[in-house]
């Protein structure tokens, strides 16, 4: 038996917030009747409707995706550009878990289960994310220093990080670093790196918490096992 918001919220059709709020607004039924009790639970044999429409139950699924260049992550993109939901073969409506930019590469997760992307994304979790970042110019130690102890980007200042320098090549000025940060702001790292006062020439995502690339190559993914996934939603819960 499950909670009534989660069915509604795993099949993809809105957050689970945004599901108890249409079960306390009367909006749903279960096997024809309105429930509007939170704490409801349903089966798998239990039919749903949301403002009197049957909710479809997907099979869950979660998926780790090396992302290539140029490759948008959205679900849909207004110039019909290449989108990261578009590599992976599935009638499933998935979503890719938070973004990286169209010129970043790297992990990126995929599902269609709106709690787990929910609890991945939530500000609260402090999955970290390890990022290998190549700049334009040399990084000092004092430049590194900020980027460890947080720098303002958008007015906020970010949390605690962890940098270390991979290689530093003298003759034409630039600089391989790894960045460990456990927040998802928007181009945070680009940003974090422009409030230094240096630029990232290429950006690419080795790991999302315990999870890496290992076995892909860039375009390529699989499925998240059952037991990562749970060690996700572990540390997302720290
Ligand atoms: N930070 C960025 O600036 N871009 C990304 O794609 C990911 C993190």
């Amino acid at each position: 038996m499950i909670r009534l918001q989660k069915v509604i919220a795993q099949s993809g059709i809105c957050s689970r917030r945004k599901a108890e709020q249409l079960i306390l607004d009367g909006k749903v039924k279960v096997n024809d009747k309105v429930i509007t009790e939170l704490g409801f639970k349903v089966n798998s044999n239990d039919e749903i409707k949301v403002n009197n429409k049957k909710i479809k139950k997907d099979r869950l699924e979660y998926y780790v995706l090396y992302k290539p260049k140029n490759i948008i992550s959205s679900t849909k993109d207004e110039k019909d550009r290449t989108t990261v939901i578009d590599l992976i073969k599935s009638n499933a409506r998935l979503y890719p878990i938070g973004r990286l930019d169209y010129d970043t590469t790297g992990i990126i997760l995929i599902t269609n289960d709106g709690d787990f992307a929910n609890l991945m994304m939530h500000p609260s979790n402090k999955i970290e994310k390890t990022y290998i970042v190549y700049l334009d110019g040399l990084i000092t130690l004092e430049q590194i220093k900020k980027l460890e102890q947080g720098v303002i980007i958008d007015g906020r200042k970010t949390s605690k990080a962890r940098a270390k320098i991979l290689q530093k090549d003298t003759k034409y000025k630039n600089t391989k670093l790894k960045l460990i940060i456990n927040e998802g702001r928007n181009h945070q790292v680009k940003k974090m790196i422009e409030a230094i006062g240096l630029k990232v020439k290429k950006l690419h995502r080795e790991s999302y918490g315990i999870i890496d690339l290992k076995g892909l190559i860039p375009g390529m993914y699989r499925e998240l096992k059952k037991s990562e996934k749970e060690q996700l939603e572990l540390l997302a819960k720290q």
